[in-house]
């Protein structure tokens, strides 16, 4: 019988990161607030050509070069940044080569690391989920090739500092030290200006988050010239679609509305974690779009009734170090009033 290679073979059945859009999705992290309305000034104003024509991403690439300050040798733009980090995975892993990250923190390392066969080097970050820079330092080895970091991370909303992730870049030069900046504009310092200074660092980000596209799929990979080349000739030559090309100007030229759309975050933030102090209990000071939680062994039948009153929120419980934990993407300030109102009576009715 036909049977693919054994890493693809031996990989968990998938499951729909939706687990339903019937009710407030406060589990995706995803921007509730939508997207700027020049993106959706610009996309009315779409035409056949623009569908009807392959897409040109150098195009695109130039904009973001432009907006980081970096050179577009330096830029490939992917289908999200999932897509990102399947390129580089699959660029420096070999099969039983390691691939070093600290838990918890993006579900995606593991499972990208597992298909390609490699060595999944697991750190366990302490009771606080800071990132345990010296324990991460102290497995690296020559076997290191991919180090993986989410700054901010997820789930926890926690940022490493820039000197920390430096500190690490620079102990592994044959690794590929990525700094997954999806939340950066919540909050956090970015590794982009250190690009020029550190040849195996790349520094990812996407348009899902604060720029409210997750649907148009836009992520960026930016890192030395000389490994995006190489990146360059792995990835497919049409990989992000010609819609979001066509808008991208206008969404980064938005600015004012992701500054607008962070600093309502940061409120709604503010919120949840006062709430969660108010009801004793356990959350990290996030600096992204969502809050992490301790719930306790009642958290399934919080998540349970929260979903009555409407409102999906995630489980990380499978995340170590997570046990018993719920965590919560901040709405727009309408919808955290009655997220606010569903919580503290959904802890009421657990706890009961
Ligand atoms: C840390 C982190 N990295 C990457 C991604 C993937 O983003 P994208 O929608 O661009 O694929 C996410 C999405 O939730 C994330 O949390």
């Amino acid at each position: 019988m036909l049977k693919p290679r054994p890493s693809i073979v031996n990989l968990g059945p998938y499951h729909s990161p939706i687990v339903s859009r019937s009710g407030l999705s406060l589990d995706l992290n995803e921007s509730m607030a939508g997207c700027s309305p020049r993106v959706l000034a610009r996309l009315r104003l779409l035409s056949a050509a623009d569908l009807s024509l392959y897409p040109e991403r150098e195009i695109g690439e130039r904009q973001i070069a432009n907006f980081l300050g970096i050179a577009p040798e330096q830029v490939l733009v992917t289908n999200g940044m999932d897509e990102a980090l399947s390129l580089l995975f699959t660029a420096y892993l070999d099969p039983g080569d390691e691939l070093l990250f600290a838990d918890p923190t993006f579900v995606m390392y593991p499972m990208l690391g597992e298909a390609l066969a490699a060595n999944v080097v697991r750190v366990r970050s302490g009771e606080d989920l800071v990132l345990p820079v010296s324990d991460l330092l102290a497995h690296i080895s020559p076997h290191t090739r991919v180090i993986a970091i989410a700054n901010p991370n997820n789930p926890t909303g926690l940022a490493a500092t820039r000197a920390d992730l430096l500190k690490i870049a620079e102990a592994a030069p044959d690794a590929a030290v990525l700094v997954d900046e999806a939340y950066f504009e919540f909050g956090g310092e970015s590794l982009i200006t250190d690009l020029a200074r550190h040849p195996n660092l790349f520094v990812a980000r996407t348009f899902s988050k604060a720029y409210g596209l997750a649907g148009l799929r836009l992520g960026v990979l930016t890192g030395a010239a000389a490994q995006i080349d190489y990146l360059r000739r792995l990835s497919l030559p049409f990989n992000v679609n010609s819609v979001v090309l066509a808008c991208l100007e206008e969404a980064l030229a938005d600015q004012p509305f992701v500054r607008e759309h962070a600093a309502q975050i940061k409120q709604g933030r503010e919120q949840l974690t006062q709430l969660f102090a108010e009801l004793r209990l356990r959350f990290w000071p996030s600096q992204t779009n969502f809050v992490l939680v301790r719930i306790g062994p009642l958290a399934k039948a919080f998540m349970e009734s929260m979903r009555r009153r409407g409102i999906l929120v995630r489980d990380s419980s499978a995340n170590p170090g997570c046990e018993g934990c719920v965590r919560v993407t901040v709405g727009t300030p309408s919808q955290m009033e009655g997220a606010l109102r569903a919580i503290r009576e959904a802890i009421a009715e657990t706890r009961r």
